[in-house]
């Protein structure tokens, strides 16, 4: 108990003093907090409103491709160099917390928040916010991890009860947030805004205090997602240490009441002030200086690490007479919007960076709404006399954003319309996509080549440039399906139905689990991506050593390009789900060369939520394969860990 604060300046320390501010105390330091997650967007007070959401726009930094990005790269490496980069940006500017990584399970694709969310596999999810975190956090800057849990849409996200069954709650919906607070113990965690059980997240003893801190250990500083408080006492008793932003002194003239009247223990009180002060502690300092040149290159890295190649009729690398077509390689569509929007110091554009490496044609075609009779045909004759049209659309401009979802996966009209006049000529399509989930290619039988991009921020234009020009070989493997259409999802049949409560109906058929178990065909699979050259994979042998399995893949590479495999283990763990991402491991494999790919799983990742606690079963057969879908190589394996 610190006994040199008095009351209400504990109460108003636990409230923020401003938007992105808590206030100064003995012993207490004043924090500052910005979004995230792709950069620090840290607001310039004197700047004007960029958009209908942003009151300023932020100081110019580094842009990271968005989280869809960061979960096609199944790399740790990257992103944690990756998030480096912009926490050490974010230091420069006094900032104590960077509110990310984003991290809710994708339920849907038409979540509109799905552009800043990492997979809809929480091994994979948890692992790579994990990595991010230790990024952030290895600069002297708290990561936040958010929305902690169950905003997995942004449908009445401020008022929705979610309904979910214990067992899919625990193992779906909270095991990536489990992994990566107990992995890279993050200084911050974000409360959500829905309700779960009926009690806002940010109220929710349950949640906040029983899971997240008396199961999970976690030590560090609750956040409340901003205005998601309703019952600044309520969250305070639940386990939420600080209410962003200032909403009025109502919030910590009741806490000041609650402790007076006996409603409130004071120690909850002292605890939330303890928790703050170890905050402020662990962020002083000044750190290294950012280094503008490289955050740009390891941002460019992860553009290049999490590009998914869907198809490639062998017309990739580029060679020959290029045009290229779309508004899109000229003014790309980098990042998404909402709080997650930022102010890009340095933007690269596919047009200009394939203009450094080859000679290419150019015509607009398209860049929004409907098709453009004029533009139509200018492409046409551009495309005719080129050997290969790169065509470079995006996702609508309205879709991949914060506080609404998506109306449908598809593209705008104009976008298709123009793939079907460019394919009628004859001319070999290479389509490249910016996108921040996935969407309908029900063209993708007329081009030659499909290059998913996602929104890839600061370097998206240069590295996209490299991948086509054979510089670089892709690499990226998709994080989540693209389901042929929006009605065969999982999710499709329970969302929106109910304007108060959202059923997760599907059970833990979400995602591969169930396109995968239920043999529904997708457009392609989760954990899906080519590379310029190929991979076989040949046995797979499993070990156990302690408190972990440890799985070894012999994958070649059988063509004459080195490259990068991202091996995925699968395992089948319950009842009615026939496989499950238990592990994986992106290798580089050198042209013709065989390598051992060596896998450590933690042996907990092979136990279910069941009845109250975890268990585990007597054996369990393992498949190493290149993607969900995909048969790859089994072992056996009975041993029980210790
Ligand atoms: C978002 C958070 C964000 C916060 C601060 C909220 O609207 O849900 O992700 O960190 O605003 O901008």
């Amino acid at each position: 108990m610190d006994l040199t604060l008095s009351l209400a300046q504990k109460a108003t320390a636990t409230v923020g003093a401003d938007d992105w501010h808590t206030i100064e105390l003995p012993q207490v330091r004043r924090l500052t907090l910005c979004d995230g997650p792709v950069g620090v967007r840290c607001e310039d007070p004197t700047s004007p409103s960029p958009d209908d959401f942003n009151k300023h726009d932020s100081y110019p930094a580094t842009c990271l491709p968005c989280g869809a990005a960061v979960g096609a790269s199944w790399n740790p490496d990257a992103v944690r160099e990756a998030a480096a980069g912009i926490a050490a940006e974010a230091k420069a500017l006094g900032v104590d917390v960077l509110l990310g990584p984003a991290m809710n399970h994708k339920r849907t694709p038409l979540g509109g928040r799905n552009f800043e969310y990492i997979s809809e596999d929480p091994v994979l999810t948890g692992t790579l916010a994990a990595a991010y975190v230790e990024g952030v956090q290895s600069r002297g800057v708290a990561a936040c991890v958010k929305h902690f849990c169950l905003n997995n849409t942004e449908y009445n996200r401020l008022t929705i009860d979610i309904d979910v069954d214990e067992d899919v709650l625990r193992d779906v919906y909270l095991k990536g947030f489990e992994i990566a607070v107990k992995s890279a113990a993050p200084l911050c965690l974000m409360g959500a805004y829905v309700r779960v059980d009926g009690k806002y997240c940010c109220e929710n003893e349950r949640l906040l205090s029983r899971i997240l801190r008396d199961e999970w250990g976690y030590a560090g500083t609750v956040i409340s997602d901003w205005r998601a408080i309703h019952d600044r006492v309520a969250a305070l008793r639940a386990g939420c240490d600080l209410e962003m932003p200032f909403m009025s002194e109502r919030s910590a003239e009741s806490v000041v009441q609650a402790v007076q009247s006996g409603e409130l223990d004071a120690r909850t009180l002292d605890r939330a002030i303890d928790r703050l002060r170890a905050l402020g502690d662990a962020t002083a300092g000044s750190g290294e200086a950012p280094d503008p040149a490289q955050a740009y290159l390891a941002a460019r890295a992860l553009a290049e690490e999490s590009a998914v190649l869907l198809k490639n009729d062998g017309i990739l690398p580029l060679r020959g007479k290029v045009a290229v077509i779309g508004g899109r390689a000229k003014s790309p569509k980098y990042q998404g919007g909402g709080s997650a929007r930022m102010n890009a110091r340095q933007v690269t554009s596919l047009y200009d960076e394939l203009s450094k490496r080859l000679s290419i044609t150019y015509a607009e075609g398209f860049t929004a709404g409907e098709a453009d009779e004029r533009l139509l045909a200018e492409a046409e004759r551009v495309a005719k006399a080129a050997d290969v049209a790169v065509v470079c659309l995006s996702s609508p401009p309205s879709d991949d954003a914060e506080d609404r979802d998506r109306p449908s996966m598809r593209l705008e009209a104009g976008a298709y319309a123009l793939v079907e006049r460019l394919a009628a000529i004859g001319t070999p399509i290479v389509l490249v996509l910016q996108s921040g989930a996935p969407i309908e290619i029900p063209c993708r039988d007329k081009v030659a080549a499909i290059l998913e991009t996602f929104l890839a921020g600061s370097g998206g234009g240069e590295a996209t440039a490299r991948i086509l020009t054979g510089e670089v070989n892709p690499s990226g493997k998709l994080a989540e399906t693209y389901p042929e259409r929006y009605e065969d999802c999982p999710a499709a049949a329970f969302y929106g139905t109910d304007p108060d409560r959202m059923r997760y109906g599907e059970g833990f058929l979400t995602g591969y689990r169930y396109y995968r178990t239920k043999r529904v065909q997708t457009a392609y699979p989760f954990g899906f991506g080519l590379s310029y050259t190929s991979f076989r994979y040949d046995s797979l042998s499993v070990e156990t050593d302690g408190d972990e399995i440890v799985c070894s893949v012999r994958v070649t590479n059988t063509g004459d390009r080195s490259g990068k495999e991202t091996v995925q283990l699968y395992a089948h763990l319950r009842d009615g789900v026939e496989r499950e991402l238990i592990g994986y491991r992106k290798a580089y494999i050198p042209a013709g060369k065989t390598v051992a790919v060596e896998i450590r799983v933690p042996c907990e990742r092979l136990t279910v939520w069941k009845d109250g606690a975890t268990r585990a079963n007597n054996g369990y057969e393992i498949i190493a394969a290149p993607h969900s879908e995909a048969d790859g190589v089994k072992a056996s394996f009975h041993k029980i860990c210790k």
